[in-house]
């Protein structure tokens, strides 16, 4: 599609392909009230010094506020956090009240049981056509190592399956199914069928313990996918 020819829609379905993680960015008005918006345009930018970006509408009711902060705050969600999301992308009389929060050390909204937060210090306020780029500088953050919530086309997803197996392993067990195929005849594998090589992964990365495990059996994985698919 060519520039002359853009409908707005088509352009935000196909930036919508690009899979993102979901953040809440906020901050305090002047009267120390917190205000908060979703955004998932988000973006790390550099290490050194610390910065991130996010891009706020013009037209948010926050932009007044968010882009004269002069500190702001970015919550990463978690997986179990679609509806945090959907309140802060929402009109509501008071979208704090639905949500566990304290204030960080410049007094910046944190939620609890976030994937990540970062307070920053306003870096800068880059004008871009009917957006910002709000430039922070990281003061403070923490990740939590729970997973993020995704966003993609439109609709929120849960890196659920990685996520199943990291969890099951963390508690000391590898469940896998697989199928063995040998001089072109395939064995089904599993618990109702012959039994999986299995071992603990109690305290080591579990795909890697696994894989040593299979390798010193003797045995070769081609597709982790399939092997973590639970
Ligand atoms: C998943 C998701 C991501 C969003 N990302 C952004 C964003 O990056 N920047 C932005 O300005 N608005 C974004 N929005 C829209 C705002 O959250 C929404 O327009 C805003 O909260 C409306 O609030 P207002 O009534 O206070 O303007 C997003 C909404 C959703 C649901």
């Amino acid at each position: 599609m060519k520039a002359d020819v853009f409908n707005a829609r088509a352009l935000r379905e196909a930036f919508g392909a690009f899979p993102t993680a979901v953040t809440v960015i906020t901050a305090n008005d002047p009267a120390d009230r917190p205000v908060g918006s979703t955004a998932n345009s988000f973006a790390s930018v550099s290490l050194d010094p610390p910065l991130l970006l996010v891009c706020l509408a013009k037209t948010s009711r926050d932009y007044p506020t968010m882009t004269k902060a002069e500190h702001f705050a970015i919550n990463i969600l978690s997986e179990a956090q679609k509806n945090v999301s959907i309140n802060f992308a929402r009109p509501a009389e008071d979208r704090f009240a639905a949500v566990d929060w304290a204030r960080g050390p410049n007094g910046c909204p944190i939620f609890a049981q976030v994937a990540a937060w970062f307070e920053c210090s306003m870096h800068d306020v880059i004008e871009a056509g009917d957006h910002v780029m709000m430039v922070g500088r990281v003061t403070a953050f923490e990740s939590s190592g729970l997973n993020g919530l995704g966003y993609a086309r439109g609709g929120y997803f849960t890196p659920r399956v990685p996520a199943k197996a990291v969890s099951s392993a963390a508690g000391g067990e590898i469940c896998a199914a697989a199928v063995l195929e040998r001089h072109g005849s395939l064995f089904p594998l599993g618990d109702e069928n012959l039994p999986f090589p299995s071992c603990s992964a109690a305290g080591g990365d579990p795909a890697n313990t696994l894989a040593s495990h299979l390798e010193q059996l003797g045995l070769s994985v081609h597709d982790w996918f399939s092997l973590l698919d639970l």
